[in-house]
């Protein structure tokens, strides 16, 4: 294991003991739709986004005990985000983190409301997340709900996934595949990137600099997604694999082919990395996580 593989799996096991805290179960018929959150949001997840928000909070001294709410948060969302990408209205995916989804496990009913249920609770949970200053956790709400929503945020990225074609024109097209990268999944991470800077007060210029690490790195991101769809082994992916074909998916890989995509991806994190280059050696997990995003099995 490379070390920030073995420093994100010691992070990813006291996280994960937070947020099973996190959902106790009711008694009554309405404990189905808490056992799907549950059931999702423990399933596994290789917790890059809480990563991100914690070491980004790290940076300017913020502990465990007051970041961990906020990425809790995100991970809940996060999760949403997967059970109805999952729904068969929109991959129509049976595997998830190499277990049945959402819908697969329950029912669709339930996956959907399961959905509503995490994107829900992200927000309550914030919101009352009394170790973090309220001005504080009011602009994580404001910046989470930016990020997550129809108006530029992830919906809008899935909109855009779901329904964008080529146009035949190459700067048009480019663009297109460029938003709906930097929406649907650009979105969340620079959220955790920059909601870390915000726990942690950082001046201004410096949140930007982070911003623009957490650009970079989020569309590599999701071309490293689609080099997997492409080419990873599904055992260790834990998603079906060849999906993006098969559903016409308008992605870096399929507009100019794996060997181009890998390029971009290897580009962009060499960019992202420069970002940091104000930094010291506090910064060099989110260096190393920086590398781990594209040279990733799963
Ligand atoms: C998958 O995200 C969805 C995309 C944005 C491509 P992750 O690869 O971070 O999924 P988990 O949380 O580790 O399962
Ligand atoms: C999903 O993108 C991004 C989300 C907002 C959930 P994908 O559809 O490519 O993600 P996977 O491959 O199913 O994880
Ligand atoms: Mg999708
Ligand atoms: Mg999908
Ligand atoms: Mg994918």
């Amino acid at each position: 294991m490379s070390e920030i593989t073995t420093v994100l799996t010691e992070f990813s096991k006291t996280f994960n003991t937070y947020l099973e805290q996190c959902f106790p179960l009711p008694q009554g018929a309405e404990k189905r739709v808490i056992e799907a959150m549950k059931y999702s949001v423990m399933n596994g997840g290789k917790r890059l986004r809480p990563f991100l928000m914690c070491e980004c909070a790290a940076l300017f001294g913020v502990k465990h005990d007051v970041s961990f709410p906020a990425a809790a948060a995100l991970e809940m969302l996060h999760s949403y985000s997967l059970i109805h990408d999952d729904l068969p209205a929109m991959d129509n995916d049976d595997l998830r983190r190499g277990k049945p989804t959402c819908h697969k496990q329950f029912d669709e009913a339930t996956a959907i409301l399961a959905g509503d249920g995490l994107l829900t609770y992200a927000f309550q949970f914030l919101s009352n997340a009394l170790e973090i200053r309220p001005e504080i956790r009011l602009t994580l709400v404001q910046l989470l709900s930016d990020a997550a929503g129809a108006f530029g945020g992830m919906v809008a990225g899935q909109t855009l996934d779901l329904y964008a074609t080529p146009t035949g024109n190459k700067a048009a097209d480019e663009d297109i595949i460029a938003r709906l990268e930097a929406m649907k999944t650009g979105r969340l991470l620079r959220y955790a990137v920059e909601a870390g800077a915000v726990l942690g007060q950082a001046p201004l210029d410096v949140r930007q600099t982070l911003v623009k690490y957490s650009r970079l790195i989020g569309q590599a991101f999701q071309i490293a997604d689609d080099i997997l769809d492409r080419e990873g082994e599904q055992h260790i992916v834990g998603k079906t694999l060849h999906k993006d074909d098969s559903q016409n998916k308008f992605t870096y890989v399929a507009y100019y082919g794996i060997e181009p995509a890998r390029q971009k991806a290897q580009d962009l994190i060499k960019s992202a990395i420069a970002e940091l280059q104000t930094f010291g050696p506090e910064a060099d997990n989110l260096r190393a996580l920086a590398q781990y995003i594209i040279d990733r099995k799963y």
